[in-house]
């Protein structure tokens, strides 16, 4: 597996590749592997003639006060990971090698709308943080396709709203949510909480399916069932952000005849914050 931390030496790399008419597939991570980023990997490979992995926590996604001094860093854990899973180049940058002239006065990426609300409403400049860096990382790579998880439900979204918008030639593939055997969304942000939490830590899942499960026997009371789920988590320990019923294409609101649905939530548990989510096709 090949290893850059540069710029120059990842293009001169990526050049003869394209040159030799090989596919490119990009996964781009904030490291800390676990099973679900590793499944992306896997798809990849399967998607392609080469796999570029990027490793880099991007300061500017996160807010004042959130935990990027804390987010785990475990570069050789992940490097032995991705070798053993054929990949092909491990794109590690340094904060100057992205941000030569400073987080603060980089040019950024916005997305209106879609990047502020939900999480973008409690977590303000996140999702111009995210479409910054991955439209640096795309420029950067010039994949012809890139991964990214369902479990970040609203970064999926706006992924594929940048790369029509600024016309990326890239074709984006979502993959599934990987979970654990309870339930509980694999997160690098699993491993703050402490074994009672953790113990908790599945009913977030849990409301959501009841909601589905509700909605797809043609329940339509959403503000209800938003409700009572909210309850149940803050009952529980949880700090639930959000409960919400949006329609699948824009995340807005949903109107009674919408058939194609998410359930989005996001509640902090001790020191983790939560997402998740479930798609339904309702009857
Ligand atoms: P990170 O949280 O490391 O996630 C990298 C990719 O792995 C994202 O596409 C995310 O949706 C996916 N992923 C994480 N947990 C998953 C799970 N349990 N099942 C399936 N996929 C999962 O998301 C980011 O990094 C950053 O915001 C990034 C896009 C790299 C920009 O900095």
């Amino acid at each position: 597996m090949f290893e850059t931390e540069s710029i120059f030496t990842l293009r001169s790399q990526l050049r003869e590749w394209r040159l030799a008419q090989q596919r490119l597939a990009f996964v781009p991570t904030m490291g800390n592997l676990h099973a679900g980023h590793l499944r992306l990997v896997e798809a990849a490979r399967g998607k392609a003639d080469k796999v570029v992995v990027s490793i880099f926590v991007n300061p500017l996604q996160f807010g004042v006060g959130e935990d990027f001094a804390n987010y785990p860093r475990t570069l050789d854990d992940d490097r032995q990971s991705l070798k053993a899973m054929g990949v092909d180049l491990l794109f590690v940058p340094t904060e100057v090698e992205l941000y030569p002239v400073g987080q603060e006065s980089t040019t950024r990426v916005q997305v209106p709308d879609l990047g502020d609300i939900l999480c973008g409403a409690t977590r303000p400049g996140h999702f111009e943080g995210v479409a910054t860096v991955v439209a640096k990382l795309f420029n950067l790579v010039q994949p012809d396709i890139a991964l990214f998880g369902k479990k970040d439900y609203q970064q999926l979204m706006v992924i594929r709203r940048m790369v029509s918008e600024l016309n990326f030639p890239i074709k984006i593939v979502a993959m599934d949510t990987v979970r654990e055997q309870d339930g509980l969304a694999m997160s690098s942000r699993n491993r703050y909480l402490t074994a009672e939490q953790r113990n908790q830590a599945p009913l977030l899942n849990q409301v959501l399916r009841h909601i589905a499960d509700k909605l797809r026997s043609g329940s339509r009371d959403f503000m209800s069932l938003q409700t009572a789920a909210i309850e149940q988590l803050n009952s529980a320990g949880f700090r639930a952000d959000y409960v919400e019923i949006r329609r699948c294409r824009d995340l807005q609101l949903p109107r009674p005849e919408d058939r194609e649905l998410v359930v989005l939530a996001a509640a902090q548990l001790g020191s983790a914050r939560l997402i998740d989510n479930v798609e339904i096709q309702a009857e």
